[in-house]
């Protein structure tokens, strides 16, 4: 009796425990339509399960509800859901306030009458998936606050009526999309006049920008760049005093920047650059204390740098290259710029000296100077700047290279020395003055073109394990391409050409590791370095828009074009199996073209012209998929061009010059007789494989007198040759050198 009492008890004790916990929890239990509604949405998505299993939908991952047992929330970002979005199953929850289904893979479209019935949303947040359509004609609540539908795959224009009731509205991001039409600018005059944030960047919006934004008095953030815009900027965004970014990269407006943006006392970031903007700076841009970016790079900004902009003690970066600016630099006082990061004033008129006051700008990392007319040393005040690791002085007028560069080695954080064409005069310092070199230890740029350097190749930059990328072309460079060049760790972009570089292709040169090693997972990491500016300053045709930053644009290259380097092409040269640009034209090499090219499966250029090469075109170069520049021209090679390769798309010009070629694309037909087969040897058998051997098996070999007979008597004719002056220019070689300043 007793324990049956007692586990009556017990039993009434759990019961009442029980229903404690269920009266409350009843309460927020969800309604049977909202179930339904959100099981119809889950039905619709393929992957993966959302688990919601429980009566109770509101207690399932990503749900809320109210009190009544509304579903308010519904948030499931980067849930990798995948499916269409279903606008009859997500339209019928009534009292939705957020909606944030960001970063999935979602598609489908938005319709009308999925808005129209979420008049409780507050948050809508579909960015990142993959939705697509044109919008419906207006958003869907007065009560929403933000919209973010960037990145995805929107399009058509913005409806007028789009924002008509939305007067809540803070936040609009559409950017990334394929949205066309005007930009809605005018969106504050009749509604939303709480914006802060306004994004309409890559879209393929164009025209003018209407005025009506300086009717958004809390407009914070103006974002539209990389769309199609024209016209000036409209006059009352001068109005929006709250502004703190302005951002229109990447368009063509044009017009000068009115002296009224002083107005904007909040400004921090004013992002113009790659514009048509012209006129001076105004005169008052330094009484915006809050500036921090300043990026006009690449307009037509004429006139000096305003004296006030000294005054802009929060500037991090201020990028003014590729304008139309003049005037004497030295006079101007940077030494209040202590959070300056980056400067570059490339390619404008500037004159005068490197300003002393510079030197005190601590913070900088990079400077850019390059293509001015500046003058005068580098001095070693330079040295202060400790976090320095981007110099670009090319194309100036300084003088004393040798002292410069005793300064400059003991920059220890340098990635990127860019000196070409910076001095006037004055060879290149030699070895014996940089004998116990220890310095430039972290270069992985070094550029030393159109120098006027005299002598060969310094040793000292064997000493460089960081390097990646030299160039020394257009000097006159005598003597040997030296052999230690093959064993720098990092080397993978050599530019040589235009010297007086003799002497043969070193086989060690063929042991580049960064040529021949695919990089395992960490170098790759390493491979997305970026320079602190774009390596370029200048741009050479419209599909170059984005400039290469990253070490990794840098394509794997050897430039030796344009020297008098003799000898055969080494077999070895079949190692470097990530080369993707051989340049080896106008030099006098000798024998065949090695079969082992056809191993450089990422070849895209390959120039052989002007040199005294000899026997067939190996149809095994058919392999290189990826071979889009290939020439020649110009040498001893005979027989008929594989037929059916890509070596048919070439122009006939690729390959003019050698008389005894024949067949498609040269007029020249192959005659019969001499078919294919009778040239059918394979390359690899002939001259060069001998030259692979030792010397005295040369001497040995039964193939002498065929080998000395091909190779002395293709030098005779080929003498000839090299006196046919051909003005080849290398469009992407030489884009490149003039670039890299
Ligand atoms: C699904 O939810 C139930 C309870 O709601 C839980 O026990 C189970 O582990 C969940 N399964 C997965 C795969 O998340
Ligand atoms: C949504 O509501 C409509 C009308 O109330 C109804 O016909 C439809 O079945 C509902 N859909 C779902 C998935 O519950
Ligand atoms: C949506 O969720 C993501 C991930 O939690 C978050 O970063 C984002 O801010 C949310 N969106 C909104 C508008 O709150
Ligand atoms: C806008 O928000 C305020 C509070 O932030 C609110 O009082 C007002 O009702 C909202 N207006 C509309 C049209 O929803
Ligand atoms: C708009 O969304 C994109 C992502 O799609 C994001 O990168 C950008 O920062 C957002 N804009 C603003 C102003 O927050
Ligand atoms: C643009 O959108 C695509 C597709 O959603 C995305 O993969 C990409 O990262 C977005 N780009 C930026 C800059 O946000
Ligand atoms: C950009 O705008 C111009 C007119 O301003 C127009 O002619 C051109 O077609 C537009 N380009 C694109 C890609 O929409
Ligand atoms: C900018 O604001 C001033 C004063 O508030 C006003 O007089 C002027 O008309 C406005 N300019 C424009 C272009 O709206
Ligand atoms: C903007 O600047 C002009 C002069 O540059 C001044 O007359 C005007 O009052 C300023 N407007 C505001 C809103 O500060
Ligand atoms: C810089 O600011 C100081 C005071 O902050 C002022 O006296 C000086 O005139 C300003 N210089 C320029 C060129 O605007
Ligand atoms: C520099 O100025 C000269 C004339 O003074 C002009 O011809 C030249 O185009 C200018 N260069 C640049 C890049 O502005
Ligand atoms: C070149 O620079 C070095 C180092 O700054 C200096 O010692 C030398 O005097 C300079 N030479 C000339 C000719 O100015």
């Amino acid at each position: 009796m007793l324990v049956q009492a007692y586990n009556l008890m017990a039993h009434g004790f759990l019961l009442f425990l029980l229903f404690s916990c269920i009266i409350p929890t009843n309460i927020h239990a969800c309604k049977q339509t909202e179930r339904s509604s959100l099981l119809s949405f889950a039905s619709t998505l393929s992957s993966p399960s959302l688990n919601w299993t429980s009566i109770d939908c509101c207690r399932w991952k990503g749900i809320t509800c109210d009190q009544p047992g509304w579903v308010t929330h519904l948030l499931l970002p980067s849930k990798g859901l995948k499916g269409g979005i279903s606008p009859s199953s997500l339209g019928n929850l009534t009292h939705l306030t957020h909606l944030n289904l960001s970063h999935n893979s979602l598609y489908g479209s938005l319709e009308t009458q999925f808005f129209l019935s979420l008049n409780r949303l507050e948050i809508l947040d579909l960015s990142y998936n993959r939705l697509s359509g044109e919008l419906p004609l207006s958003l869907p609540s007065s009560n929403i606050r933000t919209v973010d539908l960037s990145s995805n795959r929107f399009f058509g224009a913005i409806p007028s009526s789009f924002f008509q009731q939305a007067r809540n509205l803070t936040s609009f991001n559409v950017s990334n999309n394929t949205f066309t039409g005007y930009v809605p600018s005018s969106i504050c005059l009749h509604s939303s006049p709480s914006l802060r944030l306004l994004d309409f960047s890559s879209n393929v919006f164009s025209g003018y920008l209407a005025p009506g934004l300086g009717r958004c008095s809390k407009l914070q953030v103006f974002r539209a760049s990389h769309n199609n815009l024209s016209g000036l900027l409209p006059e009352d965004i001068y109005n929006a005093t709250k502004l703190e970014e302005i951002s229109l990269p990447l368009n063509s407006l044009h017009g000068a920047i009115s002296d009224r943006i002083a107005n904007l006392t909040n400004l921090a970031i004013l992002d113009l650059y790659f514009n048509h903007f012209g006129g001076e700076l105004p005169p008052n841009l330094g009484k915006l204390s809050k500036l921090k970016l300043v990026t006009l790079d690449f307009n037509n900004l004429e006139g000096a740098l305003p004296p006030s902009l000294m005054n802009c003690t929060n500037l991090v970066e201020l990028r003014l290259g590729s304008n139309n600016l003049k005037g004497d630099i030295s006079i101007l006082d940077f030494s209040r710029l202590s959070q300056l990061t980056k400067l570059d004033l490339r390619n404008n008129n500037f004159t005068g000296t490197v300003p002393v006051s510079l030197y005190s700008c601590k913070s900088l990392k990079a400077i850019a100077l390059g293509r001015n007319h500046l003058e005068g040393q580098i001095e070693v005040e330079i040295l202060s700047l400790k976090s320095l690791s981007f110099l670009s002085l090319g194309y100036n007028r300084f003088t004393n290279l040798t002292g410069a560069m005793k300064i400059l080695m003991s920059c220890k954080s340098l990635h990127a020395l860019k000196l070409t064409g910076a001095f006037e005069g004055g060879g290149m310092p030699f070895d014996d003055d940089m004998v116990d070199f220890d310095g430039f230890q972290n270069l992985r740029l070094f550029s030393l073109g159109h120098c006027g350097l005299i002598g060969q190749i310094p040793v000292w930059l064997s000493k460089l394990k960081n390097l990646e990328i030299l160039l020394l072309g257009s000097n006159q460079i005598t003597g040997p391409i030296p052999s230690w060049l093959g064993t720098l760790p990092r080397l993978f972009y050599i530019g040589l050409s235009n010297n007086q570089i003799s002497g043969e292709f070193p086989k060690q040169l063929c042991r580049l590791p960064r040529l021949i090693y695919e990089r395992n997972i960490a170098s790759q990491a390493e491979d997305q370095y970026e320079f602190e500016l774009p390596v370029f300053s200048t741009i050479n045709g419209a599909n170059n828009l984005f400039l290469p930053q990253k070490l990794s644009s840098f394509p794997a290259m050897i430039d030796v074009s344009n020297n008098n380097i003799s000898g055969y092409i080494p077999a070895d040269i079949g190692q470097l199996r990530l080369l993707r640009k051989l340049v080896l034209d106008s030099n006098n090499f000798l024998g065949v073209i090695p079969d082992q090219i056809s191993n450089l499966k990422n070849l895209e250029v390959l120039y052989l012209s002007m040199n005294h090469l000899s026997g067939i075109i190996p149809s095994s170069l058919m392999s290189l998929n990826f071979l889009r520049e290939f020439n020649v021209s110009y040498n001893n090679l005979e027989g008929p061009i594989p037929i059916g390769t890509q070596l048919q798309s070439f122009n006939a010009s690729a390959f003019e010059g050698n008389p005894k070629l024949c067949g498609a694309p040269l007029p020249n037909k192959c005659r019969p007789s001499k078919g294919i087969d009778a040239y059918n040897k394979s390359n690899k058998d002939v001259d060069n494989g001998l030259h692979q051997l030792p010397w005295f098996y040369i001497f040995v070999a039964l193939g002498f007198i065929v080998g000395f007979w091909g190779v002395c008597g293709s030098l005779v004719i080929n003498k000839t040759w090299r006196y046919v002056y051909f003005q080849f220019i290398d469009n992407l070689q030489d884009r490149l050198y003039v670039m890299i300043s």
